[in-house]
């Protein structure tokens, strides 16, 4: 007969809620191992991991405190964390040697220390594709919202600035015959550029580190980031944060956009220097930005970025999907096991 124990408290230094939550290993060797979830996740990925494995977890809807998590990792087989966690040297000591593999349930990773975790022979795993489709949909959503004004023509409805018909009211920027550039032609970008196709745009064109064999089924041309920016109608980060982008967004790269340009930014906040993003839309360098993600999370509430109508902000929702989010808890899951097991992870940072 299978049992198990749940037991509930509350940490003094903290007040989230840990749950630990321990059944009988039944297949994989004497000792279950300890595995640390930082966040209520969808269930998925615990299911996968519960038969075999000793979980301890931070059961909230808010991150875990640095402290806590510094505190629990302590003696863990393995990591289960989210892009909320930031991983480094210390929270690898905290750990301790045992500590053998992390599994983030993302397919961004510019949160985690990778350079310590090779130093400490410590694989990650990641969940690229299985978000594939919800971020490109929540991208093609957040285009359309900002350059067809649909957030700030659904406020003049509600606030009266609606008076009627007017055939020079609301205008915006469509797709029908216009240049998308898309920095970083990844498996988001790709999937970005498909969904977009069907609504006439004339030209893709693409920047990267190279250029890519799929770019050929949507006709995309490479070309350098300066050039896809003095040519493009909508310009979308599509790219992973890397040390080498950062800020990749700024006064220049505005400065080279066109003035009916659109931004998009649904990658990683980091990517864009919001100082300079503001100027540009205050002084109409570029027409307007939609941003799914931001530095930091969340925008503090005064951010001058939320003065503006030409500026789309959400909450960082790409892969909010039913369907995505247990995907990636499932392939966190399965990532951790695998490797816990002495098999190949289904899905390894290189
Ligand atoms: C990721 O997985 O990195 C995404 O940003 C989550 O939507």
């Amino acid at each position: 007969m299978s049992t198990y124990s749940v037991i509930k408290g509350t940490h003094k230094l903290t007040r989230g809620l840990c749950v630990f939550i321990t059944r009988p290993f039944s297949s994989m060797s004497n000792r279950r191992p300890k595995v640390y979830v930082t966040r209520r996740v969808p269930p998925d990925g615990l299911e996968i991991l519960r038969p075999h494995c000793e979980i301890t977890q931070w059961d909230s809807e808010k991150p875990v405190p640095r402290a806590e998590l510094i505190r629990q990792i302590a003696g863990k087989d393995a990591l289960f964390c989210l892009l909320t966690d930031k991983i480094d040297g210390e929270v690898l000591n905290a750990a301790g040697p045992q500590l053998k593999c992390i599994g983030t349930m993302s397919v961004g990773y510019d949160h985690i220390d990778m350079t310590e975790c090779r130093e400490r022979n410590i694989p990650v795993g990641f969940t690229p594709d299985v978000l594939t489709n919800a971020t490109a949909e929540l991208t093609v959503g957040l285009l359309l919202a900002t350059s067809r004004r649909l957030i700030e023509a659904s406020q003049s409805v509600r606030d009266g600035g609606w008076g009627t018909w007017d055939p020079c009211w609301m205008l915006g920027h469509g797709l029908d015959g216009s240049t998308v550039g898309i920095v970083g032609l990844g498996r988001i970008g790709m999937a970005v550029a498909r969904r977009l196709a069907p609504f006439g745009v004339k030209r893709f064109l693409y920047s990267g580190h190279s250029p890519k064999n799929e770019a050929h089924e949507i006709g995309a041309e490479f070309m350098d980031f300066d050039a896809l920016l003095s040519k493009s109608d909508f310009v979308l980060g599509c790219c992973a944060l890397t040390k080498e982008n950062l800020g990749l967004f700024d006064k220049d790269a505005f400065t080279k956009m066109k003035s009916n340009a659109i931004f998009v930014n649904t990658s990683r906040g980091g990517l864009v220097n919001q100082t300079d993003l503001y100027q540009a839309l205050v002084n109409h360098q570029i027409a307007a930005a939609g941003l799914d993600v931001t530095s930091p999370e969340p925008l503090p509430t005064d951010s001058p970025l939320l003065t503006l109508k030409n500026c789309v902000i959400l909450p960082h929702i790409g892969s909010a999907t039913e369907m995505a989010r247990g995907a990636m808890s499932a392939l966190t899951g399965r990532n951790i096991l695998s490797f816990l097991r002495g098999e190949e992870m289904p899905c390894r940072i290189k």
